[in-house]
């Protein structure tokens, strides 16, 4: 199976993603913006949930109407600046379950060691939405995933507000059935690892942790 990228131009996304990516932006409104954006990104991300039908009773007849049925949402946030996005997905699925795993690399070695994770259990059962504001080289989410799927997820999505091609190539590339979401497809990384244009460094601006 090869992974599937998907471009999500919605002009309000599109819009509001300017707005973060202005270096002018402050930091309150950098959160607030990435939440409404991860909103309007979730509903993408949960376009194919399964449906089934539920018997109730309307004030005026009785009928069958659509009512979820499928797997049980996670959102499962790389830290740190995955953490952006759960109020947002939590507003849309405020019962979805969340999970936590923190990744970094060590710069002698370049492997990377997971420092945090914890999730909720029967993550086989669940349909997983991993999100990371920025994919760029990659190799965080592919650590992410790996360790998701060792611990039991079938089903996971990948969902970040701006992609490098070089992480996508590399995500697809570790991860085949691990669709992308996306909502702008950058040039390229500069030699610092940064998304160019990008919007600088998301847990930084989101946070006020650097200026
Ligand atoms: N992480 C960020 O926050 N920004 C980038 O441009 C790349 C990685």
């Amino acid at each position: 199976m090869s992974a599937s990228f998907t471009l999500v131009d919605h002009p309000l996304i599109q819009h509001k993603l300017t707005i973060l990516r202005q270096k002018s932006t402050a930091t309150a409104q950098f959160r607030q913006v990435m939440r409404e954006i991860a909103f309007v990104l979730g509903c993408e991300v949960t376009k194919d949930l399964a449906l089934g039908e539920k018997e109730i009773e309307t004030p005026l007849e009785k009928g069958a109407f659509p009512y979820l049925q499928g797997k049980k949402l996670c959102f499962v946030s790389i830290l740190r600046a995955g953490n952006g996005f759960l109020d947002g997905l939590l507003d849309l699925v405020p019962s979805a379950r969340v999970g936590h795993v923190g990744i970094y690399r060590n710069p002698e070695t370049l492997e990377a060691v997971r420092y945090y994770f914890k999730v909720p259990d029967a993550l086989g059962e669940r349909q997983i939405v991993l999100v990371d504001p920025m994919l760029a080289t990659g190799g965080t989410a592919i650590a992410a995933a790996h360790e998701l799927k060792q611990n039991g997820a079938r089903q996971i999505k990948f969902m970040c507000l701006v992609a490098a091609p070089e992480g996508v190539e590399a995500l697809s590339a570790a991860h085949p059935d691990i669709p992308i979401i996306a909502a702008a497809l950058d040039r390229r990384l500069n030699d610092h690892g940064y998304i160019v244009p990008g919007l600088g460094d998301a847990g930084d601006r989101m946070y006020g942790t650097k200026g």
